[in-house]
C-alpha cells in the first residue's frame, strides 16, 4: 500500500503523514527533506539557488545533511521552494523516491508531488489543505517554540511567497491529482485530522 500526501506549507501534511505511518506500520519519507538539504547545501556552499547547474551541483549532497535541524528553518524552506522549481534538481531526486515508494510492504510519503508524479498508482491519495492565515499562525507558535525570533506578518508573507513559488512553477507544480481526497485541517486538532485521514484511505483501500 502506497499513501501520498500532498499540500502546501504547514497544512499539517508532516504531521498525518507520521500518524498515518505509524497506524499502518508503514515507512515514511517526508520528501520536503530531500529539496531543503539541496538548499542547506546550496546555502552552504555559497552557490546561487535561483540557477539550475548550481542547485544540480548540491544534489550529491552528505546524507548526514538530512539529519541537520538547520533544515527546519524558514529560511532554508524558502530556498528548498527556488530550487525545486529547476526540472533537473526534481529529476535528480526523482529515483530515490520513487523507489521508496514502491519498496516491498507499501510506503508513506509526503511532498507537493507524490500523488502526481512521484506515485501516480498510489493506493489513496490526500491532499491536505488549510488557509494560510491558519497555517502561518501554526508555523509561528513552531519557530517561536524553537526560540526563533520573527514576526506573525512575516510568516504569513512567506508563506505566501511559497505557496506563489509552489503552485505556479511549470514542472510538477503543487496540485491535488484528479483523484486524491481534499482534506482540510483548518478547522480541525491534530487527533481528529488523523482520524479522518485514516478514515479516507481505509474507504480507498477497501474500495
Ligand atoms: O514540505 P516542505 O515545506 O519541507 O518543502 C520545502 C520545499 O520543497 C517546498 O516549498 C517545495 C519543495 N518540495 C517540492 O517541490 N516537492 C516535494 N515533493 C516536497 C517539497
Amino acid at each position: 500500500m502506497i499513501i501520498a500526501v500532498d499540500g502546501p506549507a504547514a497544512s499539517g501534511k508532516g504531521t498525518i503523514a507520521k500518524a498515518l505511518a505509524k497506524h499502518y506500520h508503514l515507512p515514511h519519507l517526508d520528501t520536503g527533506l530531500l529539496y531543503r538539504a539541496v538548499a542547506a547545501t546550496v546555502m552552504r556552499l555559497e552557490l546561487d539557488p535561483t540557477q539550475e547547474a548550481d542547485s544540480v551541483a548540491a544534489c550529491d549532497f552528505d546524507e548526514l545533511t538530512l539529519a541537520d535541524p538547520v533544515l527546519r528553518d524558514d529560511e532554508v524552506g524558502q530556498v528548498a521552494s527556488i530550487v525545486s522549481a529547476h526540472p533537473l534538481v526534481r529529476a535528480a531526486l526523482m529515483q530515490r523516491q520513487k523507489r521508496f515508494a514502491h519498496q516491498d510492504g507499501g510506503a508513506v510519503l509526503d511532498g507537493r508531488d507524490i500523488g502526481t508524479v512521484i506515485a501516480p498508482d498510489a493506493t489513496a491519495k490526500l491532499f491536505v489543505r488549510a488557509t494560510p492565515t491558519i497555517r502561518a499562525q501554526r508555523r509561528f507558535a513552531e519557530l517561536k517554540s524553537r526560540g526563533k525570533s520573527t514576526s506573525y506578518d512575516q510568516v504569513l508573507a512567506d508563506i505566501r511567497s511559497r505557496d506563489e513559488r509552489d503552485s505556479g512553477r511549470s514542472t510538477a507544480p503543487l496540485v491535488p491529482a484528479a483523484d486524491a481526497v481534499l482534506l482540510d485541517t483548518s478547522f480541525l486538532s491534530i487527533e481528529a485530522a488523523v482520524a479522518k485521514a485514516v478514515a479516507l484511505v481505509e474507504a480507498r483501500r477497501t474500495a
